[in-house]
Formats: C-alpha cells, sequence, structure tokens
C-alpha cells in the first residue's frame, strides 16, 4: 500500500516509519513524506533516505483550513496515497478532510487514550499521580484523538519524572509501536 507520512517536526515517528518499510514484507512502502512546515527536520531525514518529500505551508493560507486541505489532498490523491500515518502532525484536520481519508489515516498520540487528548499528555498524566504512562496509535476520526484504538504501549512513571524524562522514555516506545500498529491497519484496509 503506498504510504504518506504527514509530519510537522523532527519526525523521528516518521524514520522509525521508514526504517521498518525497509521490510519487503513490510506492508506499506512510503511514497510521500509531507510536512504543513517548510522547515521541518523530518523533511531532511526523508530525503536522506530517498522517500519523495513536500511541504505545503499552511501559513500562506491564512484562516482558510479548507484551502491549506485541498492542497493536501490534491497531493495525496496525485501520488496515489492509499494510507496515511500522521507522525507529530501538529495541524487540526478538518471534518471535511477527516471524511475523505477515514479508514485509511492513523495517529500516533502520546497518551493512554482515551485519557490525555490533545496537548501536555506527559505533564498532565504526571499530575494526576497516575502509574503508568503511554503511546496509542487510533484510526483518525472527526473528534481529535477520538478514533478507534489500533494498539497502544504503556511505560511505568517513576518517581521524580518530569515531562521531559518521561516523554524521552516513551519515545523509542512509539518508535516500536507505531510500524505495528500501521502493518494492522494495513491488514484491515485490505479485507
Ligand atoms: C510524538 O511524541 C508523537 O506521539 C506526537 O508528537 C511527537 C512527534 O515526534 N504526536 P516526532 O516528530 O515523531 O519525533
Amino acid at each position: 500500500l503506498k504510504l504518506a507520512i504527514l509530519i510537522s517536526g523532527r519526525g523521528s515517528n516518521m524514520e522509525a516509519l521508514l526504517k521498518a518499510a525497509e521490510d519487503p514484507a513490510f506492508p506499506a512502502k512510503p511514497a510521500l513524506v509531507l510536512s504543513n512546515r517548510p522547515d521541518a527536520k523530518g523533511l531532511e531525514t526523508a530525503a536522506r533516505a530517498g522517500v519523495p518529500t513536500l511541504a505545503i505551508d499552511h501559513k500562506l493560507y491564512g484562516k482558510d483550513r479548507e484551502a491549506f486541505e485541498r492542497e493536501l489532498d490534491k497531493a495525496l490523491s496525485d501520488a496515489g496515497i492509499e494510507i496515511i500515518a500522521l507522525a507529530g502532525f501538529m495541524r487540526v484536520l478538518t471534518p471535511w478532510f477527516v471524511t475523505r481519508w477515514e479508514g485509511r489515516m492513523i495517529n500516533i498520540h502520546p497518551s493512554l487514550l482515551p485519557k490525555y487528548k490533545g496537548l501536555d499528555t506527559h505533564q498532565r498524566a504526571i499530575d494526576a499521580g497516575d502509574r503508568e504512562a503511554g503511546c496509542t496509535v487510533h484510526w483518525v476520526s472527526a473528534g481529535v484523538d477520538e478514533g478507534e484504538i489500533i494498539a497502544q504501549a504503556a511505560i511505568p512513571i517513576l518517581p521524580g519524572d518530569t515531562a521531559d524524562s518521561l516523554a524521552a522514555r516513551l519515545l523509542p516506545e512509539e518508535h516500536r509501536l507505531y510500524p505495528r500498529a500501521l502493518a494492522i491497519a494495513c491488514a484491515r484496509l485490505r479485507t
């Protein structure tokens, strides 16, 4: 399946997906890495890996979210994309776009959903006195971070953990989880 990965920044999850897809048996083949920020570090990483990249700068579209998304949608359709993985993509997508790609778009979120939708997930987990934190890969539906869960991974929250230390310990779990969850998503798409 032709895969597009949408990023906004560092792109370490994207990199994990690209690595997994080097295995010819992996069910998705990266065909496009797309960023809404032209300066996203991940674009360089993807280009070095030989994957086509594209930046569509949302700032050029002002408040018109749908105009931005029409460009996004066109780029994805032109590239023949069959499945989308959001990986640190920091734009909220409108119902118009989500509906067009529903059942073909997944996201990774750094919390054990349904807990802590949105931002600052690690700090919120620490403040709540939770014993564990984690990450979730889910189908993208109209509500932000609300779609059906595909897979999760959890790690303990340790005494003295800060949002940063927790995020750093969780990141390798994200990198393990996302390729596995993407493979599950691909299998569901085919049936
Ligand atoms: C990850 O923590 C991901 O869960 C969240 O944003 C972060 C992106 O990091 N959605 P990276 O760009 O993949 O390195």
